[in-house]
C-alpha cells in the first residue's frame, strides 16, 4: 500500500500582528500531523519589516520537514516607497526564500510555487494579485514532468478566482485566464490564501476541475473567521482537506472536505462541459 502524503497549508500569518498563542501551538500540532511538506502561501509579515521577517524565520524553522514558501502582498516594505519600488522582495528573499524548496514531489503529489504579489502596480490597490501568464506556462510544463497519476498543485498567495464564500471579493489580474490554462492542462489544484478564511472550491466559472484550496489566517487580522491552517491528506484513493481551527486555547478539526481521486483523472476535452 502506498504511503499517504500529509501537507500542512498556512497563509497570512502576518508576523507583527500574529496570533501569538495560535502560532506557539502549531508546533505540537505539526508533530502530531507529521507533515511530509508544509506550504506557506504568503503574507508572512504584516509590514515587510526586518524584525517581522526574523520572527517569521525563527517560527518556520520550528516546523518539521521541507517547506514550499511564496510571498504575499504584505511581504514588501509597507513603509519606504523607494525601497518598495527598487527591491520589493529583497528582505523576503534574504530571510525566507532560503528556507523554501523550489519544487516538492513524492508518490502522490507534485507542488510548485509562483509569486502573485507585486511591490507596486499601475492601479490604486497594490494588494491585488497578478498572474504572469508566461511564468504560469513554465510551471505547467514543470508539473507535467511529474510521474503519471501524481496530483499537480500550484502554490501562490492570491486566489486566481475568489470563491463565493470569501469575505473579500476582488479580482486577480489574469486570474480567470490562468485558471482556464490550469484546467486545460489538467493541473489539479491552486493552494492560496489572502482572504483570511479557509475555502475549498472546485469548478470555478470557466474552469473544468481545478480545486482551489485556501488557508485561513494565523493572525489577529481575522475577517470574521477564527484563526486556522489546513491539513491536506492525499491517499491513493482520495484527497481530504481539514481546516484546523484555533479556539483561543486549543486547535480543533473543522468540517472536512473530501474528493475522490478518480474524479481528478484527466478526461478527454470533448467530454468536458
Ligand atoms: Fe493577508
Amino acid at each position: 500500500m502506498s504511503k499517504n502524503t500529509s501537507i500542512l497549508q498556512f497563509s497570512d500569518v502576518h508576523f507583527g500582528t500574529e496570533d501569538k498563542n495560535a502560532i506557539a501551538a502549531v508546533r505540537e500540532m505539526a508533530e502530531r500531523l507529521q507533515p511530509d511538506i508544509s506550504v506557506i502561501c504568503g503574507d508572512i509579515t504584516q509590514a515587510g519589516k526586518k524584525s517581522e521577517f526574523e520572527a517569521a524565520r525563527n517560527w518556520i524553522r520550528t516546523l518539521p520537514g521541507p517547506k514550499i514558501i511564496t510571498p504575499g502582498n504584505h511581504d514588501t516594505p509597507m513603509f519606504g516607497l523607494l525601497h518598495r519600488a527598487l527591491d520589493p522582495f529583497g528582505r523576503y528573499n534574504e530571510a525566507i526564500e532560503p528556507l523554501s524548496e523550489k519544487h516538492y514531489a513524492d508518490q502522490n503529489v507534485s507542488i510548485v510555487k509562483m509569486n502573485t504579489a507585486r511591490g507596486m502596480q499601475f492601479k490604486l490597490d497594490w494588494s491585488l494579485g497578478v498572474v504572469d501568464i508566461d511564468e504560469l506556462h513554465g510551471h505547467v510544463k514543470q508539473l507535467h514532468g511529474s510521474k503519471p497519476r501524481v496530483l499537480k498543485f500550484l502554490a501562490c498567495h492570491h486566489p486566481f478566482v475568489y470563491p463565493k464564500v470569501s469575505p473579500l471579493q476582488r479580482e486577480t489580474e489574469n486570474g480567470a485566464t490562468a485558471i482556464q490554462i490550469l484546467s486545460d492542462n489538467n493541473i489539479d489544484s491552486v493552494l492560496s490564501g489572502h482572504v483570511h478564511a479557509p475555502f475549498f472550491v472546485d469548478r470555478m466559472p470557466g474552469d473544468t476541475g481545478v480545486i482551489s484550496i485556501g488557508s485561513g489566517t494565523l493572525s489577529t487580522r481575522s475577517r470574521g473567521a477564527d484563526a486556522s491552517f489546513n491539513h491536506i491528506n492525499i491517499s491513493a484513493d482520495d484527497i481530504t482537506v481539514t481546516p484546523i481551527t484555533w479556539t483561543g486555547d486549543a486547535y480543533i478539526a473543522g468540517q472536512q472536505w473530501r474528493k475522490n481521486r478518480t474524479e481528478l483523472e484527466p478526461s478527454p476535452i470533448s467530454e468536458r462541459s
